[in-house]
C-alpha cells in the first residue's frame, strides 16, 4: 500500500481582515491551512517546500512520531530550519493517537498563519468511535489576527525588550466575525439541519491566549482532548489553551433560527494586557422560517473567571474503558520540579529595554532562560557533537521559597541564560511538577511536551505542598493531554512513561513566552529494542 504523499508549499498570499490588506505566510495559499485527514495506524509523507522569505519548520503537534523525532520540526531542537528555496520531506507516523491534532510552523512567529488541523479517524476496519457517530464533522480553528505583519510585531518586541503588541482580533476559522469593523460579510457560518449532530474539531491556534468558546442556546459534549478520548462531558462553554485541541459534539436541537458561536480570552491576570475583543461565527439552521433580526448571544465566562476556566479543565477525565486503558506510572523513577517564571534581564546590545526598570523581559524554567543552539540538539545528540548543549537542567528549583509570595528574592528576577536539557533513561517513570511563580508577573502557562501525551494527575492554586497534594492525585482516570494549563501562581503535576526515545521539546505554548526562553528539552535515551532511527538523507543543513 502506497503511503499518502502531501505537498506543503509555504508561500505568501494577500488576505484582507478588519478593512486592511496584508501578505501573510500560508501553506498552499490557504488560511487556516489545509486539513490532513488520516486513520489511526497510517504513515504519511509531507514534502515542505519553502517558497517564502523566512526560514521555516513544520511541527505535527500531538503526533508522537515514535522513535522518529527527525520529523518533529521545532527549529534548533530536532532540525535546522528549511531555508528559502529549500525542501524537506517529513515522514509522519500515526501510531497511538485518535481525534484532532494540528500542524503548525515551529520557527519564530510564523505559526500565527501557518497552521491547520490534523484529523485522525479510527483504524480502518477497527472498532470505530467510542460514541455514536455524528452526522457531520467540522473543523473549528481558533486564532488571532494582527493588522501588522506578525514578523514585525515580533521584531519590535525583541528590540523593545517589552511585551509584544497585542492582537487586533481573535478569529474563528480565519475570520474575526461581525462584531469587528468590516468583517460581517466574511463571518464563518455553519449551516445545520435540525436533529443532526456535528462533531466540532476545535484547535486553539492562537499565539498567546487561553480561550473560552461557546455557542448560544446549545451545549457542547466533549468526547476527546489532544487526540485522546474522554468520558463525555456536557458543558455550555469550553476552556481551551493555546496548543490544545478539543473534540466536542454539537446537537442541533434548538428552534429554527441563527445563533452566535464566540470566543474570548481567559486570563487569570488581566493586569497584563491582552486582546479583550470577542470573535464570532454563526450557527444557522436550514429550513423555511422567519429568522430573528440578530443572532442570540452566547454566555461566555468573563475574562478573569478563573473558577469557570479551571472547573471545566478539572472536570475532564480519560475515557478509561477496556479498549482505552489508562496506565498512570505509579513508582516514579525521575522527578522534576520546575518553576515557570517571567524574568527581567539586563539590557544587551542596542535594545530600547522597555521591561521593568530598564530591563528586557525574559522567561525561564528553574531560572534558566533557554537559548537556542547553533545546530539542532537532535543532530548533536545523535552524532555525539560536544559543546552544543549541556545536560544540567536542574531537577529542582535553585532555591526553596514561597513561590507565590508578593515579594520574592531579587536574585530570582534575573535568570541565567543557557541551553540545558534533562536526560531521561528509556522506560523511566517520569513526574514533572510545574510551579508558577510571582516573579515579575504571575500568568497561566500552557506547557506542551513533544513526543508524548502525559497524565495530569493533580493541580492547584498557590504553592505545591509535597506532603498534602500528592495524596489527592487522580491515578484512576486523569486526563491524557500533550498541553496542560499551569495556573498563574499555581502548580500542576504530570506523569508519563519515557517509552519514546528521542529529543523532545518542552515549552510554554504562548509564543511570546517561548521566544523569551520558557522551555527545555527532554532527551529520552535509546533502549534495547527501541533505537532511534537514522536521519533521512534530506535533513535541512544548518
Ligand atoms: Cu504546538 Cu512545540 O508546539
Ligand atoms: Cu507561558
Amino acid at each position: 500500500l502506497a503511503a499518502t504523499h502531501h505537498h506543503f508549499e509555504v508561500v505568501e498570499a494577500p488576505y484582507t481582515r478588519l478593512c486592511s490588506k496584508k501578505k501573510i505566510l500560508t501553506v498552499n495559499g490557504q488560511f487556516p491551512g489545509p486539513a490532513l485527514h488520516v486513520h489511526h495506524g497510517d504513515t504519511i509523507y509531507v514534502t515542505v517546500h519553502n517558497k517564502g522569505r523566512y526560514n521555516i519548520t513544520i511541527h505535527w503537534h500531538g503526533v508522537k512520531l515514535t522513535g522518529y523525532p527527525w520529523s518533529d520540526g521545532p527549529e534548533y531542537i530536532t532540525q535546522c530550519p528549511i531555508q528559502p528555496g529549500g525542501k524537506f520531506r517529513q515522514k509522519i507516523i500515526f501510531s497511538t493517537e485518535e481525534g484532532t491534532m494540528w500542524w503548525h510552523a515551529h520557527s519564530d512567529w510564523s505559526r500565527a498563519t501557518v497552521h491547520g488541523p490534523i484529523i485522525v479517524y479510527p483504524k480502518i476496519n477497527g472498532a470505530g468511535y467510542p460514541f455514536s457517530k455524528p452526522h457531520v464533522e467540522v473543523p473549528i480553528v481558533l486564532g488571532q489576527w494582527w493588522k501588522k505583519d506578525v514578523m514585525d510585531v515580533l521584531q519590535e518586541a525583541i528590540i523593545s525588550g517589552g511585551d509584544p503588541k497585542i492582537s487586533d482580533a481573535l478569529t474563528i476559522n480565519g475570520q474575526p466575525g461581525d462584531l469587528y469593523p468590516c468583517s460581517k460579510s466574511e463571518t464563518f457560518k455553519l449551516n445545520v439541519d435540525q436533529g443532526k449532530s456535528y462533531l466540532l474539531r476545535i484547535v486553539n491556534a492562537a499565539l498567546n491566549n487561553i480561550l473560552f468558546f461557546s455557542i448560544a442556546n446549545h451545549n457542547l459534549t466533549v468526547i476527546g482532548i489532544d487526540g485522546s478520548y474522554t468520558k463525555p462531558l456536557t458543558s455550555d462553554y469550553i476552556t481551551i489553551a493555546a496548543g490544545q485541541t478539543i473534540d466536542a459534539v454539537l446537537h442541533a436541537n434548538q428552534d429554527l433560527n441563527h445563533y452566535y458561536m464566540a470566543s474570548r480570552v481567559f486570563t487569570s491576570n488581566p493586569s497584563v494586557s491582552f486582546d479583550n475583543t470577542t470573535s464570532t461565527a454563526i450557527v444557522q439552521y436550514n429550513g423555511n422560517y422567519t429568522i430573528s433580526s440578530s443572532p442570540s448571544s452566547p454566555q461566555l465566562p468573563y475574562y478573569n473567571d478563573t473558577d469557570a476556566a479551571y472547573s471545566f479543565l478539572s472536570s475532564l477525565r480519560s475515557l478509561a474503558d477496556e479498549e482505552h486503558p489508562v496506565r498512570v506510572p505509579i513508582n516514579i523513577t525521575n522527578r522534576i520540579v520546575s518553576t515557570l517564571s517571567i524574568n527581567a534581564l539586563p539590557c544587551l546590545g542596542n535594545r530600547s529595554c522597555e521591561g521593568p526598570n530598564g530591563t528586557i523581559l525574559a522567561a525561564s524554567m528553574n531560572n534558566i532562560t533557554f537559548v537556542n543552539p547553533s545546530i539542532d540538539i537532535l543532530e548533536a545528540y545523535y552524532n555525539h557533537i560536544h559543546g552544543v548543549f549541556g545536560a544540567d537542567f536542574p531537577s529542582f528549583p535553585p532555591l526553596v521559597f514561597n513561590f507565590t509570595a508578593e515579594y520574592l528574592p531579587l536574585i530570582l528576577e534575573v535568570s541565567k541564560r543557557g541551553t540545558e536539557v534533562r536526560m531521561l533513561p528509556f522506560n523511566s517513570a517520569v513526574e514533572v511538577i510545574f510551579q508558577g511563580t510571582n516573579v515579575v508577573a504571575n500568568i497561566d502557562h500552557p506547557m506542551h511536551l513533544h513526543g508524548y501525551s502525559f497524565y495530569i494527575v493533580g493541580w492547584g492554586h498557590g504553592n505545591f505542598d509535597k506532603d498534602k497534594d500528592p495524596k489527592k492525585y487522580n491515578l484512576i482516570d486523569p486526563p491524557f493531554r500533550n498541553t496542560v494549563t499551569v495556573p498563574g501562581n499555581g502548580w500542576t503535576t504530570i506523569r508519563f512513561e519515557a517509552t519514546n526515545p528521542g529529543v523532545w521539546f518542552m515549552h510554554c505554548h504562548f509564543d511570546r513566552h517561548l521566544v523569551w526562553g520558557m522551555e527545555t528539552v527532554f532527551i529520552v535515551q535509546d533502549g534495547a529494542g527501541a533505537r532511534l532511527s537514522p536521519p533521512p538523507p534530506d535533513m535541512p543543513p544548518c
